[in-house]
């Protein structure tokens, strides 16, 4: 086979991530402190794919490209392809046309983690040469994914979204195709969503007798658009950390698996992991609980995390109870006054959500 190039896309808006995503591309967020999109970067990469494109929207384009830069620090050359307008990813396919040519390639969504990466995948594709070769795993909640219906290993049809799921595996958002894709996406019409779906193009090369082979995800997955999914990558990630303590710790306790970058300062806290402190970080008697992602420049006094990741710059005071299962955007400020009245002040973005319990 020719060589394969990679296709990463990284333009969706993000919706199921509001407000981090008003203000954010979703595939920035970080998971276990690095942008979800750097994991499929590597995983490309470690699969012998360093040639990649890179999908991207007028909204949070620049963002993008800032971040990845030019791909040397990854060992890949990126172009970065504009999609204008989010017409679906079948239609992200076609607007990479030119740039992919008639090379195979492997499709990407930007926002998908795998926990053994996609090295036999590829290698699997590349010996046994089909058209396309989907991903599949078995899921909790089909109807949110792409759903194959299989005859022992024959696809038998794949539904977009199903109400009622005829099988309870997913699509993993990681595809091959050769070029023979172009045409099926082109001859596709859009779904009830308004988008050219790949779902519906991959179904299309089915129609047409082609050959698309199944395979399936041994590891965990996680599409982590959605804030429980976004926790739960952060978790299994830092599950698999190691423990490595570069910042200074004064009159504190880290147990376990716990990473604490240069420059990041320890005062009276405990920290039980798996957990990162991102690099200056402040933490001033506090407890910081497992499954724990604090960023850059974060300060937090006073006050219980766990489970949660807390963006760059975020600062955490005097909390009244343990924060847990949150996701806080960057610089967020969130502390308690003794002040009277005791009222409750806020000044909160759009579609932030808040439970006080
Ligand atoms: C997309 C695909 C879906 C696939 C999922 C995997 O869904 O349309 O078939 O199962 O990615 O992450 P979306 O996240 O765009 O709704």
């Amino acid at each position: 086979m020719e060589k394969l190039k990679g296709l990463i896309l990284s333009g969706g808006a993000g919706t199921r991530l509001r407000p981090i995503t008003h203000t954010s591309a979703k595939q920035l967020v970080p998971v276990a402190n690095k942008p979800v999109l750097f994991y499929g970067i590597e995983a490309l990469v470690a699969a012998g794919v360093g040639e990649i494109g890179i999908i991207i929207a007028p909204e949070t384009g620049a963002e993008i490209e800032a971040a990845v830069g030019d791909g040397s620090r990854f060992g890949a050359a990126i172009t970065f392809i504009g999609q204008d307008e989010p017409k679906g990813l079948a239609h992200a396919v076609l607007t990479a046309e030119d740039y992919l040519g008639s090379d195979p390639f492997v499709m990407y969504l930007g926002d998908n983690l795998l926990r053994d990466g996609i090295t036999e995948l590829v290698q699997a594709f590349r010996s046994s040469e089909p058209d396309a070769m989907i991903l599949l795993t078995s899921v909790l909640h089909p109807e949110h994914y792409g759903v194959a219906e299989l005859d022992g290993d024959r696809i038998v049809r794949l539904i977009e979204k199903p109400v009622d799921p005829p099988s309870d595996l997913a699509l993993v958002g990681v595809y091959m195709f050769t070029s023979k894709v172009f045409a099926a996406a082109k001859a596709i019409q859009p779904s009830p969503r308004g988008e050219l779906e790949i779902t519906d193009t991959i179904q299309r090369m089915v129609d047409d007798g082609l050959r698309v082979d199944s395979h399936r995800v041994k590891g965990w997955w996680k599409d982590t658009g959605q804030l429980a999914d976004m926790l739960e990558a952060n978790r299994l990630v830092l599950e698999e950390g190691s423990r490595r303590i570069d910042g200074e710790l004064i009159d504190s306790t880290v147990e376990g698996r716990v990473v604490v970058e240069p420059g990041a300062v320890l005062e009276r806290t405990t920290v039980r992991g798996p957990a990162v402190i991102g690099a200056g970080a402040r933490i001033t008697n506090s407890y910081i609980g497992p499954y724990t992602a604090v960023g850059e420049d974060v300060v937090i006094e006073a006050s219980e995390v766990e489970h949660s990741i807390l963006l760059a710059g975020c600062e955490v005071r005097d909390l009244p109870s343990r924060l847990e299962a949150s996701l806080l955007g960057r610089e967020v400020k969130l502390a308690r006054s003794d002040r009277l009245p005791k009222t409750l002040r806020m000044i909160v973005g759009d579609r932030s959500e808040i439970t006080l319990a």
